[in-house]
């Protein structure tokens, strides 16, 4: 009896050191199995019971069930503590770091063409302007006839022509053909302006690119005069380029308008003091204008007797160049994206 007592304490003291020394719940049911399961040393010794005496038999099963009881509590004990630990390595194993940095979205942003365009027009439409337009490939008559320029006015040498070929159209040399259109839709006053590209033959170079944007203004009203168009450019100058800005109008020619003039600003880079961005002048040629010739009010059928207004055609790209300090005009139609990264929003 007592060796059967020995035993079961020895095979007790195994049995709880290793279900100590288990890692893992898998682990812990192959030992429950060895030292609780039907062929264990335990059950053994159970079914050996029969061929002891009643007494011995009694203190026997006593130390077994016991035994038992301690191993049950035992593997109960180091399931939960090993289940808390296995579902705390899978949460720590599932953490997000929240502090890691995000990859960088790429975002686009309008081209600085574009943002000037709409920089301009937005001046210009606070003013009370509505924003108008007109076809790119345009015919003879609205590009040069109705402002005019008739056949084989000196003008046009100066703005070379694409014809489209098997039409009698041509790429618009500038948007005054939005002019006409927009006088021709409606009866005076009108205040309009006209973004657009326009196309030339010219020789590309650091100033010049054959396809260009330009933006239009007209108004026609009754009583308009010079210094109207005059206040209305110093305050485009000043909306666009800083509050300070001064500006200065020179007498010029174009056919449509009479007098015809050119806006200067000061130098934005030397502040007038002369550079070679003003080539030493001081200022800097911004656009053209002038009172719209009445020539061209007759033409689309306003009477010059009783309306009057003023025109003005400028490059953006000239003012994105002259505002952002960008050297050369086709760095703007090259599309190279780290030219182009750096004027994001
Ligand atoms: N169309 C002219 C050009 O392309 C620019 C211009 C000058 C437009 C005077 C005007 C203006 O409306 O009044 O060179």
């Amino acid at each position: 009896m007592r060796d059967a007592l020995i035993e079961i304490q020895e095979e007790r003291d195994k049995a709880l050191a290793s279900i100590e020394s288990a890692d893992s719940l898998a682990a812990l049911n192959e030992i429950r199995v060895r030292v609780l399961g039907r062929k264990a040393r335990l059950a053994r010794i159970q079914a050996g019971l029969g061929s002891v005496g009643v007494e011995d038999r009694k203190i026997v099963g006593q130390e077994l069930n016991a035994a038992k009881e301690q191993l049950r509590k035992a593997f109960a004990r180091k399931e939960r503590s090993i289940g808390q630990a296995e579902r705390a390595a899978a949460i720590e194993a599932d953490r997000v770091d929240v502090t890691l940095p995000g990859r960088r979205r790429h975002r686009g942003h309008p081209h600085p063409i574009s943002m000037v365009v709409e920089r301009i027009v937005a001046v210009f439409v606070g003013m009370g302007y509505r924003v108008a337009d007109g076809p790119e490939a345009e015919t003879d008559w609205y590009n040069f006839q109705a402002l005019n320029i008739p056949p084989h006015h000196p003008a046009r040498s100066t703005q070379d022509s694409m014809f489209i070929d098997g039409t009698d159209l041509l790429l618009r040399t500038q948007t005054s053909s939005v002019q006409i259109r927009a006088m021709q839709k409606q009866d005076p006053p009108i205040y309009v302006v006209a973004p657009g590209r326009v196309h030339r033959r010219d020789e590309v170079d650091a100033s010049h690119t054959s396809t260009f944007t330009q933006i239009e203004g007209l108004a026609v009203d009754k009583g308009i005069s010079m210094a109207h168009l005059r206040g209305t450019l110093a305050t485009f100058a000043r909306e666009i380029l800083g509050p300070d800005q001064r500006v200065r109008m020179r007498p010029s020619y174009f056919p449509f308008t009479e007098p015809s003039a050119e806006l200067d600003v000061l130098c934005v880079r030397c502040g007038g003091e002369g550079c070679p961005a003003c080539k030493g002048t001081g200022w800097m040629e911004v656009l053209g204008c002038g009172m719209v010739h009445p020539n061209v009010l007759r033409t689309v059928g306003y009477d010059p007797k009783v309306w009057s207004g003023f025109a003005f055609g400028m490059g953006p790209e000239r003012i994105a160049m002259l505002a952002l300090g960008i050297p050369d005009i086709r760095l703007l139609y090259e599309n190279d994206q780290r030219f182009l990264a750096g004027f994001a929003g």
